[in-house]
């Protein structure tokens, strides 16, 4: 039950505080167009792995983040550190250590069909984007939280909500005009001990961005249409009927 109404149309319930969500008014029609528009940007996306070297501003990426650190999370525990790198020696570091785990990948860790599926992205050992792109942005999953007190808070689907997060990383970059790629080393533990962070903070993806190389070439893949992915059970029927 709602209690009072304060400032802003804040109210209380069962003791805790909720506020009017606020929204353009959209009509129905407009949804279409809109989501339609939103879906033509998402297509433009690609996952680019040549990079330009021309700076982008901190003042971006702290957007970008900002819009990441938006997602769902379990519990609202935003279980998440985004570690901004543009330091161009620990970028090397980071290169030198994934390279040196991915040449093992690449040369006898990963069995041949993950070796089959990877050959038309041209992926290999040499991972220059990791000193090209202007930033890199190392997301760590929090396995629990610590509080004022430096006592554990728990966390929840932290997998699930990190990787939404990431999402959201990766179209907040887009959105801004950027490129970004999903790079996960394997392992990435190195990531940890390379920028210092906490025992409980797990390496989960790392995120070059910046502007792609005027030359820049992106495998051509196709992606799979709605048939494929989406299934309905709509009003007025049953599916296979
Ligand atoms: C969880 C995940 C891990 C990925 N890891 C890598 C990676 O280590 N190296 C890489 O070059 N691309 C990686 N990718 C990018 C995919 O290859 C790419 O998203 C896919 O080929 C589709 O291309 P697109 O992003 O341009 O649509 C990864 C993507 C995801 C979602």
């Amino acid at each position: 039950m709602a209690q009072g109404s304060g400032e802003g149309g804040r109210v209380l319930r069962e003791g805790h505080p909720f506020v009017p969500y606020q929204t353009e008014p959209v009509t129905a029609e407009e949804t279409i167009w809109r989501a339609t528009a939103h879906r033509d940007a998402s297509e433009r996306r690609r996952s680019v792995r040549e990079f330009d070297r021309r700076d982008v501003p901190r003042a971006t990426i702290e957007q970008i983040l900002l819009a990441a650190s938006t997602s769902p999370s379990g519990a609202h525990r935003q279980p998440w550190t985004f570690v901004a790198v543009r330091n161009p020696a620990i970028k090397v570091k980071i290169r030198e250590a994934a390279e040196e785990e991915e040449r093992r990948n690449y040369s006898g860790r990963m069995p041949e069909d993950w070796l089959a599926a990877l050959a038309p992205l041209g992926t290999d050992e040499v991972k220059t984007h990791l000193t090209d792109a202007p930033w890199i942005v190392v997301v760590f999953a929090q396995k629990h939280g610590l509080d004022d007190h430096g006592e554990r808070v728990k966390h929840y689907y932290v997998r699930e909500s990190v990787g939404m997060a990431c999402g959201m990383l990766v179209a907040a970059a887009h959105a801004a005009g950027l490129a970004a790629l999903t790079h996960t080393p394997s392992p990435m533990a190195f990531l940890g001990e390379l920028l210092g962070r906490p025992s409980h903070e797990q390496a989960y993806v790392v995120v070059p961005i910046g502007f792609p190389s005027p030359d820049c070439l992106v495998p051509d893949i196709r992606r799979k249409d709605l048939a494929e992915v989406g299934v309905f059970f709509d009003v007025d029927r049953i599916e296979g009927d």
